[in-house]
């Protein structure tokens, strides 16, 4: 018997490289972007089997197709979020002032109430409702220290079929009295059992990967960090390899409190020397922030294939600084578009593009913006790929999801041009396909999500009928 297929018909697109033109930031590679106006997108067995022009669909897919018609509404892969946390759905927009006050006052607290596995639960379902209201199918996740809220992560992420990394957050260092004593993990060789517990019984269950996390260089010990950096060797070379996710260089306090953390241990060069003397730093290892990092950072990065969260939002909220996209891609470090919830104030990507733009147009000539001619930007394609594609490439999923070559899951999002009053008359108005999709990314938000589909099947039960 022939397996079912669906055709899905609106406008498609999706890239296959970073659309970016060094030196002519306002272009975009024709080569990278594919779009199909109006397309098609075939999905048989929860994986794409077609996208093109519509009038150029196989007949066959059409003959046997039940046909999905979201003419009129823009199609694109689920957005990959590398970098956000489960444990702060009820700290996001605390007024705790630049990152170290604001994770002594608000996070670490707001985070204990996960000791309740009912809490944990709960909170974590309500934190995937808001992901997939938003377009996210895909994202790198923090949760606690607390064991049973991992499991209560990968076990409501496996029940909707998602693509999600995550780990048992690592503290086991008070940063001088910021975190409360029960929140830190007992002694290294207990956290490392939980770890390895966690890892055999969720790491490639299904579509769920492991991701050893410690939260970063403050609350963690020299001996905390040597042995996720072990973990994570010795898993490199075999076919399960696992995961790293930490922050970096996020706030310029922090980074001068890890220098002097470590100075007569490590001797470090920088703040990505201290996780890389511990043998953190190399593929499949995501780096928060990165805002204040310097060239040798970037070419480490680049060259052992990590990856670097740009978290526009939160970087603007605690006041930490503006990531420097040109520097990131001109050094080729691999780059995602993050929101990190509770730092970040949106769950939406789209609203994380509005402010990357921002971030872009600010980076490179701040304090003495008004030197035009210096001035780098960010188009609405980039901002796509760097929310699809980008996403995938810096969490080294790329052959399973963030595009629509033949084969990749079919994650998906049906954005609606016209979901607002302001968006719709706007949007009217553009002159092309480039200026419409700029007006969605500033504009956009989870209203302008008409549909979220993860392998194929909607997981919004309100699909808005236009
Ligand atoms: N650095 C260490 N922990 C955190 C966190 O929870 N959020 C942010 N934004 N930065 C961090
Ligand atoms: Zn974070």
């Amino acid at each position: 018997t022939r397996r079912p297929v669906t055709v899905f018909l609106g406008t498609v697109l999706h890239f296959s490289a970073d659309p970016w033109v060094p030196g002519h930031d306002d272009e975009d590679d024709p080569l990278a972007y594919h779009l199909f106006d109006p397309g098609a997108l075939v999905v048989r067995d929860g994986r794409v089997a077609w996208a093109g022009h519509d009038h150029e669909c196989p007949r066959e897919f059409l003959r046997q197709g039940h046909v999905v018609d979201h003419r009129g509404c823009l199609i694109v892969p689920g957005f990959v979020d590398p970098h956000i946390h489960s444990g702060q759905v009820d700290s996001v927009a605390s007024p705790g002032g630049q990152l170290l006050p604001w994770l002594r006052d608000y996070m670490y607290r707001s985070e204990m109430r996960f000791v309740d596995a009912e809490y944990a639960r709960a909170a974590t379902s309500f934190f995937f409702d808001r992901l997939l209201e938003c377009g996210t199918t895909t994202a790198c996740v923090y949760t606690t220290t607390h064991p049973h809220a991992t499991d209560a992560f990968f076990s409501e992420a496996y029940m909707r079929k998602l693509r999600m990394i995550s780990g048992k957050l690592l503290m086991d260092d008070d940063n001088h009295g910021s975190v409360p004593e029960e929140y830190l993990d007992g002694p290294v060789e207990e956290a490392e059992e939980e770890c390895r517990r966690l890892i055999k019984e969720w790491h490639h269950t299904g579509r769920l990967l492991y991701a050893v996390s410690p939260r970063f260089a403050l609350t963690s010990t020299l001996e905390a960090l040597q042995m996720a950096g072990r973990l994570y060797h010795e898993s490199r070379h075999t076919d399960r390899p696992l995961w790293v996710q930490s922050h970096l260089a996020e706030n310029q306090d922090e980074v001068q409190a890890v220098i002097d953390k470590f100075r007569d241990t490590l001797d470090p060069r920088s703040y990505l020397d201290v996780y890389d003397k511990c043998g953190l730093v190399g593929p499949r290892s995501i780096w928060g922030h990165s805002v204040w990092i310097d060239d040798g950072d970037r070419a480490l990065l680049a060259d052992t294939g990590a990856g670097a969260a740009f978290n526009p939002t939160s970087n603007l909220f605690l006041g930490s600084g503006l990531f420097d996209l040109d520097g990131a891609g001109r050094a080729k470090v691999r780059v995602g578009l993050g929101t990190d919830v509770g730092g970040g104030t949106s769950y939406s990507m789209l609203q994380t593009m509005n402010e990357a733009y921002k971030t872009v147009a600010l980076a490179n000539t701040y304090p003495h913006p008004s030197k035009e001619k210096d001035r780098k930007t960010l188009t609405a394609l980039r901002a796509f790929y760097l929310a699809t594609l980008g996403g995938a490439r810096a969490l080294h999923l790329d052959h399973l999801i963030g595009s629509f070559h033949r084969g990749r899951e079919a994650d998906f999002v049906v954005l609606d041009w016209a979901a607002t009053p302001l968006l719709e008359r706007r949007t009217e108005v553009a002159r092309d396909f480039r200026e419409r999709l700029f007006v969605l990314a500033t504009l956009g938000d989870d209203r302008a999500v008409t549909q979220t589909y993860v392998l194929g099947e909607p997981m919004l039960r309100r699909c808005r009928p236009r």
